[in-house]
Formats: structure tokens, sequence, C-alpha cells
């Protein structure tokens, strides 16, 4: 049969394919095959929303657009046929002009490195278009969870949010943030007239496509077989031809998003049948006896009819579902085939316990007859997947008389609604009278079982029961028992305990409450509702002494990233010859590497060479990195020194090909007479496995400790905790691309926070001369260290691969590949004794600390001096320590934002924390009184503690306890606890000292004839805002020459791409201070500038009478040839280029006793930034560092597993934060501390010292979970399962929510229920 062509739209241009490999994404076509690259590929599973776009429907009935946005990374190309797409740069673009929604993103500096931004556009576009009233009337709740599902990891949200709200109806538009629109002071009126004016508009629907009808085959049938019916009986008849022809492989399609959980499955088929187009499926019919929903139905419309329903329970159902997922995915992921994943390959549903709970059946398709059976006999029944059974739809029995049924949803997930699988879900149903349980229907899912279940035992024992204490008691242990995760599952205590918990909400409110009414939750007084919306406020003191220096100048290229035109490494376009690399990585710790080949030793399509270390060029060495520290290799030699190592390149015609290819790798190892590999740090030690620290990175104890713990009259001894990792999840992955070049040369596009080293690392690779080799760097999808070392590699082998095939290699790590050689933050343990008397004065400290480096050194040396700076913030009247970086057969660590700062502020944090609760003081307290005195501080830090007005600590110290209220909310936090069982709330304030350094740093500025400046610098644009600064100094560098029209000249300045032949030394991007160091090199450029245009300007001035245009001075100077470009290499000063950071952040949580979950309701923070050189950027990096650390304390898992290798493999599993999860009010001042004279023009840095603050919320969490403990104590009236002592416990890093439930007690209800039965 004759396939014809699939015809769609991208941004209004037509797009004609006949053949294309049926399992093509539209990501990859619109990447590949068209210029509009503001699809990003960050994560390739739906969880990111980087790829967003709209796809828009027409209805030639109604003569109607519906358009709704889709995750592009899962949608398959053949099922958009007859569609329209719009990507980012469609709404709006540089030369058409961009959109609102762009412009209000930028003004509200609402993006960094820009990767994410496109989509989170995307998202907003969708909700505003799908908003009820016309011309979007979208509200201030519907703005804040239009983003629910994107993930950003550089901005902590704030401004996005801000940026979405400006378009709600209901905006109180005083509430938003700091913002390039208006000045403080404007009048509401004035505001809003600011804002980019906004009227909703639909995408245009291209008339070619309106007239075009959607056919049954599509694409070049001999070749590819694609097929979408339109009736049950036309998907008969494929199913029939297919199983005529002699069957071979179907996949049934609807939005195929369960790709994106089954990532992994790499089976092509020999036919794809699109069953989103059924009209029989598609339909949701009403009548008395409830409703019947077909199985392709998206489960957004579920929602949306659900809602429509009269019964309150249809209505719950539907809010439980708006928790799936996130909006783009309900927008393309079917009901039918949620369920299908679900019956066929257990995934966690949380649809199957809601339809359970309803009492659901669903009809099935096979051969021609149709079976109507009820749920838990499909979910029992073998699988159906890809056995041409169809699910044709699902009916849910009418809710008879709603009255007395009570129904309620449970659901517990790492993020509530920002896209999380949940721990555990339930859905209750039950009837009750006078106490007594009539009926009741109890389903349990996603706990790690085979699927939904019904506690059928339970519902028996209940009913006919009158409630009490201990029958709800009898209920609970059975559900234990019932409630069996299997053996794979994480966490499964604390999967069975929310279980029991759900079941307690539900069935204990009925106890005491005769009426019979209960809103299936315990504990719920007005107080503890979580606030409605996202509040925040923000304190920033503009300066115009250095004019535009000090103002809040909008992010160079902000629109730019918004419309998604922004280039990063991989919107480059390719020549054709282009060939793509992918690593294979070992899975063993310790090995050799016997031979490498492909799985039946065929190689796989697509594949051109296969490189390892002996591929490495005659001159050349095997190496992938280097630092002051040492190199380290690009691959792995005879053999493997860590699980993740690279042992080789696979290079093939595309990315999909070489992943691919890795994939079917399959490595021979031996590892008979070597020793065993060294996976702990305990094992280290006993080896004596360690890098060597040069003394320089080894700082000096501070006093007597053996004199100090004299002095004490408590100690606590031998105290010890661990500290886990943590994964960059920059939203660009790591890439490169590389050209081969004349003459034995080789230019490289690296996304790498370190060029400079890059370059060295590539030459030393090829053993040809650095002056062969040239880097570019334009810009970096998020860095946070992670793209220091770690790109290295990635660019060395992608320039080994095109010097060896000549021709050009390009390499875009998946995320899986990328998590799995990252290496991440250092883990550690540490050991302590810690002396102090009874009034909570501390007198001495010892330490002893291990931390995990894995394999390689990279800069793992520095780690004991980063540790002791921020650690030494108090006065511990004597400190003393012994750090050992141990050298493991784990992936090698490296800097990640404030590289054991982080650890070194937490460690003190912890020992306060035991201090107070040891001597039963406030931690608050204890934290006042070893504060330093200014004597104090120049004792620990010496030299870099600088001038005493400079100590800004006690300032803010006191100054964030009044604009906090922290006394009065921590009396009302106290009254909280004690009205309430199942939450409890915890408050804490802690300060940050926080050292930092600046380097060398080079600049270039250059005036062009036409008076436009072109910047260049050392220091790479991660996102931190760093050329916005720099041209911010630019301009006022060379305004000082007062020329008239110096004014605008900002605009006339652009800071291009760093070049490692333009300008060389330029050193790495880390430390916070490359902006600062950055903007001095360019204002030494301009001083040289300056100097030789003063003889022209006096000229000028003379000849002019006192006025001189820019424009006229610098065609004089050009007709003098005035040499008009100037460099220089800002050398900080040997004694002050080392300085501190202060800052102090207030964090309140509350904690949900039974599901562990902690909810920040509010974060304040105040920041030294001395003279902000541009308070917008520097907000933006206090925020985003904020809610970095918010991950580490509180969310993201990153370990590794017995062999060493990391767990945590993508976004299913490694959970940054979301807008859900960030502070309900988040208030942040920026203090303007004026004159700091050995600073660049008083400014202090920004970009990593914040993230240490977020120690706050692990330290109120650790505050509420006590009071948990403390009113559970009286609860161990019996013996059994006493899982809470009380007193003193150490919380971990991260504190998830199953960390955070085990230490409030698993058995917590149990035990709540024994009291109260012992006590009757
Ligand atoms: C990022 C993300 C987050 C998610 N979060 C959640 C969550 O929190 N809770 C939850 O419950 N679910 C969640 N899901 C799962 C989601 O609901 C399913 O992926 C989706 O419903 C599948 O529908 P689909 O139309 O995309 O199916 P497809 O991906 O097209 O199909 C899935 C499988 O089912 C088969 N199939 C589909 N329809 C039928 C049918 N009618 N008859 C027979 N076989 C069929 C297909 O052949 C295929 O093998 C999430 C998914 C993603 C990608
Ligand atoms: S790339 Fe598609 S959701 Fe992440
Ligand atoms: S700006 Fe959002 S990921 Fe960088």
């Amino acid at each position: 049969m004759e396939g014809k062509d699939l015809e769609f739209a991208v941004n209004g241009e037509r797009f004609k394919v006949n053949s294309v490999d049926p399992c093509t994404t539209l990501l990859d076509f619109l990447r590949l095959n068209t210029p509009f690259k503001s699809v990003k590929l960050a994560c390739g599973e739906g969880g990111c929303g980087a790829c967003l776009v709209i796809l828009s429907k027409y209805d030639p009935d109604s003569d109607q657009v519906k358009e709704h946005s889709i995750n592009s990374c899962l949608t398959l190309l053949c099922s958009v046929n007859g569609c329209s797409i719009t990507t980012s740069e469609g709404l709006g673009n540089a030369k058409n002009g961009f959109h609102p929604i762009h412009t209000r993103l930028a003004g509200f500096h609402a993006s960094q490195c820009g990767f994410c931004t496109p989509g989170m556009c995307i998202s907003l576009y969708s909700a505003l278009s799908n908003a009820p009233g016309p011309g979007g009337g979208l509200t201030v709740s519907e703005a804040e969870k239009s983003v629910a599902g994107n993930l950003c990891r550089c901005t902590g949200y704030r401004p996005i949010v801000d940026a979405c709200k400006s378009f709600a109806a209901d905006v109180d538009i005083e509430d938003l943030g700091l913002n390039s629109f208006w000045r403080k002071g404007d009048s509401k009126e004035a505001m809003m007239k600011s804002l980019p004016p906004y009227n909703h508009l639909l995408t245009t629907f291209p008339e070619f496509l309106k007239k075009k009808s959607v056919v049954t085959n599509v694409l070049d049938h001999s070749r590819y077989r694609w097929t979408t019916p339109f009736s049950v009986t036309e998907l008969g008849n494929v199913l029939d031809e297919s199983a005529n022809s002699g069957g071979g492989s179907l996949k049934l399609v609807v939005g195929n998003t369960g790709a994106g959980y089954y990532k992994d499955d790499e089976e092509m088929f020999d036919r794809y049948v699109d069953i989103s187009r059924v009209s029989e499926m598609l339909v949701i019919k009403r009548d008395e006896n409830g409703v019947e929903i077909g199985a392709a139905v998206t489960i957004s419309n579920v929602i949306d009819a659900l809602k429509e329903e009269g019964s309150s329970n249809f209505k719950k159902m539907a809010a439980h579902m708006e928790k799936i997922g996130n909006r783009s995915i309900r927008n393309s992921a079917s009901i039918g085939g949620n369920l299908v994943m679900a019956q066929s390959r257990k995934f966690p549903s949380d649809i199957t316990t809601l339809l359970l709970a309803a009492d659901a059946s669903v009809c099935i398709l096979n051969n021609r007859i149709i079976k109507k059976v009820k749920l838990l006999e499909f979910l029992d029944s073998p699988p159906i997947l890809n056995s041409k059974q169809v699910l044709l739809k699902v009916v849910i029995p009418a809710w008879t008389a709603d009255t007395g049924l009570l129904f309620e949803t449970y659901r517990a997930a790492p993020r509530s609604i920002g896209n999380a699988l949940p721990y555990a879900n339930a859905a209750f149903s039950a009837r009750v009278s006078n106490q007594t349980v009539d009926e009741c229907l109890l389903a349990f899912g996603s706990y790690g079982g085979d699927h939904s279940i019904r506690a059928r035992e339970v519902e028996r024992f209940l009913t006919g029961k009158l409630l009490s204490h201990s029958v709800l008691h009898e209920a609970m242990c059975l559900l234990r028992g019932i409630i069996v995760p299997s053996k794979e599952t994480s966490h499964p205590e604390y999967r069975k305990a929310l279980a029991v918990g759900f079941l307690f909400e539900f069935l204990y409110p009925l106890i005491d409450n005769n009426n019979g009414h209960s809103n299936g939750h315990v504990d719920d007084p007005i107080e503890s509702l979580p606030l409605p919306f996202l509040s925040s406020s923000q304190q920033v003191l503009e300066s115009n002494e250095f004019n535009p220096v000090g103002e809040a100048v909008i992010k160079a290229v902000a629109a730019l990233q918004a419309s998604g035109e922004a280039v990063f490494v991989d919107d480059i376009p390719i020549l054709p010859d282009c060939l793509h690399g992918a690593f294979i990585y070992s899975t063993e710790p310790l090995a050799k590497i016997k031979s490498i080949s492909f799985g039946e030793n065929v190689t796989p399509a697509g594949v051109f060479a296969l490189l390892t270390f002996k591929d490495i060029p005659i001159h050349g060495q095997n190496i992938g990195s280097k630092t002051v520290f040492g190199p380290g290799p690009l691959f792995a030699d005879e053999l493997t020194r860590c699980a993740g190592q690279r042992i080789a390149l696979v290079v093939a015609d595309t990315q999909k090909h070489a992943d691919k290819a890795a994939k079917l790798a399959v490595v021979e190892y031996d590892i008979k007479n070597l020793e065993e590999p060294i996976l702990t740090v305990e094992d280290a030690v006993k080896r004596s496995s360690f890098f060597d620290v040069h003394p320089m990175f080894y700082p000096e104890p501070v006093g007597d400790v053996v004199k100090g713990m004299k002095e004490a009259d408590r100690k606590i001894l031998l105290a010890e905790f661990r500290l886990g990792s943590q994964y960059f999840f920059y939203m660009e992955p790591q890439t490169a691309l590389a050209l081969p070049d004349e003459d034995n040369c080789s230019k490289v596009f690296s996304s790498s926070q370190a060029p400079e080293y890059v370059h060295s690392v590539i030459a030393t690779c090829l053993g040809i001369p650095e002056h062969n080799v040239r880097v570019i760097t334009r810009r970096v999808g998020g860095g946070f260290g992670g793209k220091a070392l770690k790109s290295m590699p990635v660019a060395t082998a992608c320039a080994l691969a095109a010097h060896k095939l000549n021709r050009p290699v390009k390499m875009y790590l998946n995320r899986k590949t990328d998590m799995i050689m990252a290496g991440g933050r250092h883990p550690m343990k540490v050991t302590y004794n810690v002396g102090f008397r009874s009034d909570g004065k501390l007198t001495a400290l010892e330490l002893t600390m291990l931390i995990d480096a894995g394999t390689e050194p990279d800069v793992s040396p520095i780690l004991p001096r980063n540790i002791m700076g921020p650690l030494r913030k108090y006065d511990w009247g004597a400190l003393s320590f012994d750090v050992k970086v141990c050298k493991t057969n784990l992936p090698s660590r490296t800097a990640m934002r404030a590289p054991g700062e982080v650890q070194g502020s937490y460690i003190a944090e912890s020992i306060i924390e035991n201090v107070a609760s040891s001597l039963r003081m406030e931690a608050d307290e204890v934290r006042k009184i070893n504060l330093h005195s200014y004597g104090s501080l120049r004792k620990f830090y010496k030299h870099i503690s600088g001038e005493e007005d400079e100590y800004t600590l006690p300032l803010l110290w006191g100054k964030l306890e009044i604009s906090s209220e922290l006394k009065k909310r921590g009396e009302m936090v106290k009254e909280f606890n004690r009205c309430n069982v199942w939450r409890k709330r915890g408050i804490s304030r802690v300060p940050i000292v926080h050292q930092v350094m600046q380097r060398p740093t080079p600049g270039r500025v250059s005036i062009l004839s036409d008076g436009s400046v072109v910047v260049e610098v050392g220091g790479i644009e991660i996102g931190q805002g760093l050329w916005t600064k720099v041209r911010q100094m630019v301009a006022y560098g060379l305004g000082l020459m007062k020329c008239n029209g110096s004014d605008e000249l900002i605009e006339r300045i652009r800071v291009v791409q760093a070049d490692t032949l333009g300008l060389i030394q330029g050193g790495f991007t880390a430390g916070s201070t490359t902006s600062e160091s950055s903007c001095e090199a360019v204002r030494l450029c301009c001083v040289i500038l300056a100097e030789r245009l003063k003889p022209t300007v006096d000229q000028m001035m003379m000849e002019k009478s006192g006025s001189v245009t820019w424009n006229l001075l610098i065609q004089q100077a050009y007709a003098q040839s005035v040499n008009l470009s100037a460099s220089a290499l800002y050398t900080p000063e040997f004694s002050s280029m080392e300085y501190l950071n202060y800052g102090v952040g207030v964090s309140e949580v509350e904690v949900d006793v039974m599901t562990g979950k902690t909810e920040i309701l509010r974060s304040d923070i105040i920041y030294d930034c001395g003279k902000s050189l541009n308070p917008a950027v520097d907000l933006g990096q206090v925020e985003g560092a904020f809610v970095q650390g918010i991950g580490f304390f509180m969310m993201e898992e990153y370990t590794t597993d017995e062999k060493g290798l990391v767990v945590q493999q993508g976004t299913w599993d490694y959970k940054i934060p979301t807008v859900d999860t960030i502070p309900k009010q988040f208030h942040v001042e920026i203090l303007n501390t004026g004159h700091h004279k050995n600073r660049v023009l008083s400014s202090k840095a920004s970009g990593e010292p914040p993230l240490l603050l977020a120690a706050s919320v692990h330290c109120a969490t650790r505050s509420a979970i006590r009071e948990a403990r403390k009113q559970s104590l009286p609860w161990n009236c019996s013996d059994g399962n006493g899982d809470v002592s009380g007193g003193d416990f150490e919380l971990p890093v991260p504190a998830t929510m199953p960390v955070v439930k085990g230490l409030c007690g698993l058995y917590s209800v149990e035990k709540y229920l024994e009291e109260k039965i012992c006590g009757k």
C-alpha cells in the first residue's frame, strides 16, 4: 500500500516527510532538520520541560484550533501529521520582535544560563492559551502552576514565577518582584502600563494544513510502516492484516510518553499503529450508570471531564490526577497507556489506584471481540502489551447517592506537583453510619508491588465494625502484612508506613466524630493550611556612583535566551559529514579490560570507529583533564579504576547510533590477581590510600585544643556523621564539537568553564603544539563546577576522534552517561570531639574528616582549605583537625558550587545543634554566644579578616532578627507545635562566613570604527551574569571620558565568545570571583584606552568648545591611527586577594509527621554584597544558590551501588527543587555595605556563599523533628517497635522524606493509637 507524505508545519513553515524512521521524535526532527533550536534536549524522558513546543490541531467541523504544550522529546514525529508546531522562537524572535512572554521574562531577570527558558515560555504560553477567560484569564495560582513541571537549575524559580504572575488577571502588581519595568514608588497604574502589553492570540494555524485530510497510511510503506486508523473497525482491520501477513512485531502508540520511563527500550517494531485518532477511543460518555472514558483520551481531558461531573468524588480524582507528571505530559499521555503500562510493566500508576477505589472496569478488544472486565481482573491477567489486544475504554460506575459516601485520595511524592512519581498512593471509599463501617473499598498503589491492589482483608475486617482506636490499630497491623514492596524497591518500610498513615488519616477523624464527617485529614487547623501563593520580597540598593555599574541592568541576551535563539554548542549547525561520539564506561571498579566488542560481534548500524587509549597519537598522551594536582586519563588503559570510567569512544554517523552502540558494547573484564577495590573511606584508611595535600591547602590549627578541652565542663566525644554527594544537574549536558583544521590544527567548541585548560589538555593528548588548538566557548548551559574538569575529557575525546578520522566530531552526553561520569560533590565522614561550658560557650573542637575524592586527584586536595574556611565562622576557642583526602575506586569527585565550603559550614551547624541539644538550650542562643568578635575573627582568619568595619556579620545577624520577626515567630512555632500532633514546625537562623579568592584574569576592549565596542574576557558566561557586569563596567570605564552619547554606550557593547587563541590565560571560571576579576580586567583596558584617547579628546574639546560626541571622537581617533584595542591581565594584590563574605538566613519549615514531607514556609536572607555591581544579577545568584542548597540539604540523593556505579540516572530518580518545593515566602535583602577599598568598585562576590545559607532549612527541619520525637516519647507504652528514642539524633543530608519520616517514627500512628488504647 502506498503511503502518503507526512505533512505538518513548524512556526508556519511547511514540512513534508515521506521516509523517516518511525522512532524519530519531534525533537530529533526539529533539532536536526529545521533551523529552530529553541527546543533543548536536557533529559529525553519528559522530566524537565526544556523541549516543550505548542501543538495545534484544527477541527474542521467546528473550525476551531486547539493548542497545548507537549514534550517534543517523547512525541513521535509521525503522530504530528496534519498538526502545526510552534516553538519559542515561533512565538517571537529578534528579527520579527519578541513575544511579551519573552520580554517579560527578560524584564523580571528570570533567566540565568537560559537553557530552560524557552521551555518555560512555552509552558506559560500554553497556560495562557488554555486559561478560561477571553484574552488569557489566567489566575495567579494557575500562573504559578504553569511552570511546575519545568526544571531550572539556576534561578531558584522566584523571578520566573513573578514573570508568569504578571500575566494573571487577579495579580496584585505590587506583589511582583524586582524588574526593569518600574521603579519603586511608581503608582499601580504606572506599573501596569509599563509591562509589555499582552493580548492573547492563538498561534496562526496555516491554511494549507486546514485543507489537508489526514490519511491512514503515511510514510514509504516499503521501508517504514506507520498506520493511523480512525475507527475501531479500521483498527480491527489493521490488526487482522498484520496477523494475516505473518504477524511481525507491532506497537500501539498514543502519546508515546511511556518511552520516557522505559527509555532503554530500543526495540524497533515492524509496524506502528497510532491509535490516538480512533474516534470511539476518544469519547467521554456520561449517563446514569456512570462515565465511560475512551482509552486514547488524554489525562488532561479526563481531568477536565471529571471536574465537570457533579460528584465531589470525581473532583477529588481530578485533583489527584493533576499531580501526575506535568501539564505537558498530561496533554499527550492517555489514560489507556497508563493502565497498560501498569498492567504489563508494573508501572507505579496513580490512575489504577484511583480507578480501583472507584470500582472501575475496562473493555478490551481481542480478535474483534470486546470484553468487559473489572479493573482488578485486568491488572491480574497476563500482560496485554504488544499482544495486539487493545484497551478500548474505562468505565467508572456512577457514585450512587454521594451523601454518606466518603472518598479520599492520598499521594506522597518528593515533589507534590512538580513531576515526581509517588512513594505510595491510596484511594479509599467508605460508607460509615454511627461510626460503624457499612462498606469500604481500600486501594493502594505505587508502593513497590506488582500493581495497585485492594486491601481486601482489611476491607473485610473493617466492614461492620464500630470504629475505635483498637479496631483501627488492628486494621493497620493487617495492612502492614499486605503492603509488601518487592525486594528491589527503595525504602520499603517507609512505604509501608505511608500506607498505614493514609488509612489512619482517612479513618481516625471518624472515631471521635459522631456526625460521620471527615475531610480525610487529621490535624488540619486553619493556620496549618498551606499558603495559597508564593510570595516574596527583595530589597536591593541600586547605586549610581559608578553608573551604569551598580544598576539592576537587564541581563545581556535575556530575550534571546527566552526565544531560544541564544546559541549553545549543540545549536551550532553541523556539516553533513559530522560524526558523533558516545563513551563506553566501565561497570567494574577495578579490573583488567580484556576486550571490548559489540554483541554477537556485529558492528551496530552507523558505527565508524571505536577508539581507546591505544588510539592516542604516538607523540600524544592519554590525558583527559588536568589541574595543578596532576592529570587524569582520557581512557582507562589496561586497567579500569572505577565504575563509570571512560574506556572507549564509539564514533557513529548520528548521536542516536553512537549512544545505541555504546549500550550494545560488551566489555570483558578480568579481576584475577587484583587487589580488592577501595570503595569506602574506611577501606582507604586501612590501605593508606590518600592524595597528598600541599601545606598551602592545609590551614593551620587555631589555639591549644588540649587546653580548650580542659576548660570545658561538658563534652561530646567521638560523635560521627556523614555527608552525601550532589550532582550538578546543569540543564545542558556535557557537549563539544571538534573540527579538524588545516596543518594539523584542531578547532573545538566546548561547553566549558575552563577553555584554557581544555585547550592545553587537547594539545597534550594529540601531541601537537598549543598554537595548533583553538577552543571556543560562547556560553554554557549551567556549570556549577561540573563543566570545569569534567568538560575536558568530552572536548578532548571529540578532538581525538576528529584528528584521527579527519571529520568533525560532536558529542552530546545523554543524561544517564553524564550522571554516571560526573562525580559530583565530595561525600565525607566526620568525627569530632567538642568541648563547651554549661553556658553554651565553646572551648575546643577536634575534627577528623575522611573525604572521598574518588580515583583521580581532580581539585580534591584543596578541600581541606575550603572546608576549614566557613567552619571557622564560630569562635571554637581552639580548633584542630585531621583531614584525609582518600583515594578510592569511585568516580573522581570534583568542585561543585561551594565545594567543601557548604560541608564545612554545615559541619559547624551540626555540631552547634548537638551542643545545644545536650545543654537543652536553643541552638540560636548557642550560635549567638559563639559568633566571632572582631578579635576572635582575626585569630581564626588572620589577614583575610579585613578591616574591623568590614566584619558585618553581627550587623546582619541583628538586622535579620528584626526583619524576619524571629522572636515572635519562634513563639508562634512553639504554639503551633503545642496544638498539633501530626504537623510540627521548626525555625532556625544560620550565619555564614565564606572565604573567596580572586585570580588573575585577562580582558580586552576594542572600539570599532562606528563607535561600537567589542569585549573579550577570560571569564565564561555560565549564567552568573558575567557578561552583563562586564558590559556595565566597560560602559562605566569608557563613559568616564564624558563624551556626548556615552550614556547610551552600554547598548553598543558586545561581549563575545571566549577564544583561547584570541585571548590567552583565561583560567577557570570558578570560585565566585571571575565576574569581578573580569570586570577589573576590562576596567584596566578602559583606563588604557582613555589615556590613549586623551590627546584626541583634549584637542577636540578645544576645537568644539567643550563638547565631543563619542562617534566623532572615535572617527577622529581612527583617522589619527590611535590604537583602539587594549588588553590587560588583572593580577590581584596578594595581600587582599582573599576576603570574607557574610550572610544570615532564617528558615521556617513544617514537617508532616505522617509522610516526612518538609514544606519550607518561609526563608529570609540578608547578604552583604559590598556595593553590588548589578543588584538584579546578584539577587539571582543569591536566590538560585539558596535553592540549589535546598536541593543538597533536603532532596538530592546521588549515591553509588556496591560496585561504585552511580545509582541515580535521570529525572525519575534525581529530584532537584521545582517551583513547589521552594520557600512559600522568600524574602531576600542584599545589603549595600558601602566602601570596601580592596574590592572591585567596593563589590563582593555572590555566586557560591548563599548556597550555604540553605543549612537553615535543614536545621529548622531538625528542630521540627525534635518536637515530633519529643511528643512521641510517652507513646511507647508497649515494648514493640520503639523506633523513636526521643533525645539526640543526627539528621542526615539530604533530609529526604523517608529520612525525615524515619526519624519521626515509622510506627508513629500505631504508637499513638496504642497510647490511646493504654490510656483508656
Ligand atoms: C515524565 C512523566 C511523569 C509521569 N508521572 C506519572 C505519575 O505521577 N503518575 C502516573 O500514574 N503516571 C505517570 N506517568 C505515566 C503516564 O501517565 C503514562 O506514560 C501515559 O499515561 C501513557 O500514555 P501514552 O498515551 O503516552 O502511552 P504510550 O506511551 O503511547 O503507550 C504506552 C504503552 O502502552 C501501550 N498502549 C497504549 N495504549 C494502549 C491501548 N489502548 N491498548 C493497548 N496498549 C496500549 C503502548 O503500545 C505502549 O507500549 C508519567 C509519565 C511521564 C513521561
Ligand atoms: S528533554 Fe524533553 S522533557 Fe526533558
Ligand atoms: S536559567 Fe534555568 S536552567 Fe539555567
